[in-house]
């Protein structure tokens, strides 16, 4: 099987780029961390990537004037090692078509909801809907990205029971659990050729 080259991007504490990286060291996943970028300097999943060797940069999106030229600078990243796959582990900008376009059907992100549940939520704001919505269930959602914000073909879904006495805190905990297989699983499904998209859907090849 080949072995594919990742280029991960991050804004915070990196716990799903860590499940990665553990995926790879276990050998779980055929994949090489070519590249790790954080638009925050101060992401903690920086300092994750370098105590794995992995080279991890900082880009900050204040210092360019458009949003397409930071994602140049991003694209150029990528592109210098050659990067099948970029994934998206809690990077907390909205991509315009222009990046999109860059890598068609090459970028994953994960979602802390079912999606079309809290879609263009992030963060908190994501659970506090679903606790406001009354829903009994929750998850996460592994997603190709597309120019529709949380709206590309999904790959896959893990669900968690929302319990009566849940804040946002205690839920987003449940579900970032599930994160942590969800994300490594997607990639190895993605690096051994078994996603076919087909319209909106995911069809995973046997
Ligand atoms: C994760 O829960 C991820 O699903 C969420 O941010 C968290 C990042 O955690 N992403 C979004 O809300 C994007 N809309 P991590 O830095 O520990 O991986």
């Amino acid at each position: 099987m080949t072995n594919i080259k990742l280029g991960v991007l991050v804004s915070g504490s990196g716990t799903n780029l860590q499940a990665i990286i553990d995926a790879v060291e276990q050998g779980v996943l055929n994949a090489e961390l070519a590249v790790v970028i954080s638009n925050k300097k101060d992401a903690y999943a920086l300092e994750r990537a370098r105590k794995h060797q992995i080279p991890a940069l900082f880009i900050n999106h204040k210092d360019y004037a458009k949003r397409e030229d930071f994602e140049q600078a991003l694209i150029k990243e990528l592109d210098s090692r050659n990067v099948d796959l970029v994934c998206l582990a809690g990077f907390m900008r909205v991509l315009t078509p222009y990046f999109v376009n860059h890598f068609p059907h090459r970028i994953l992100n994960i979602h802390p909801a079912l999606l079309p549940a809290a879609k263009g939520l992030y963060g908190e704001h994501v659970h506090q809907a679903i606790l406001d919505s009354g829903a009994k269930f929750s998850g996460c959602t592994v997603h190709f990205v597309t120019a529709d914000v949380d709206g590309g073909p999904i790959v896959l879904q893990k669900i968690v029971p929302v319990e009566d006495d849940d804040t946002p805190l205690s839920l987003a905990e449940r579900i970032l659990e599930v994160e942590h297989t969800a994300y490594p699983e997607a990639v190895k499904l993605f690096s051994e050729h078994k996603l076919e998209i087909i319209g909106n859907r995911v069809k995973i090849k046997k």
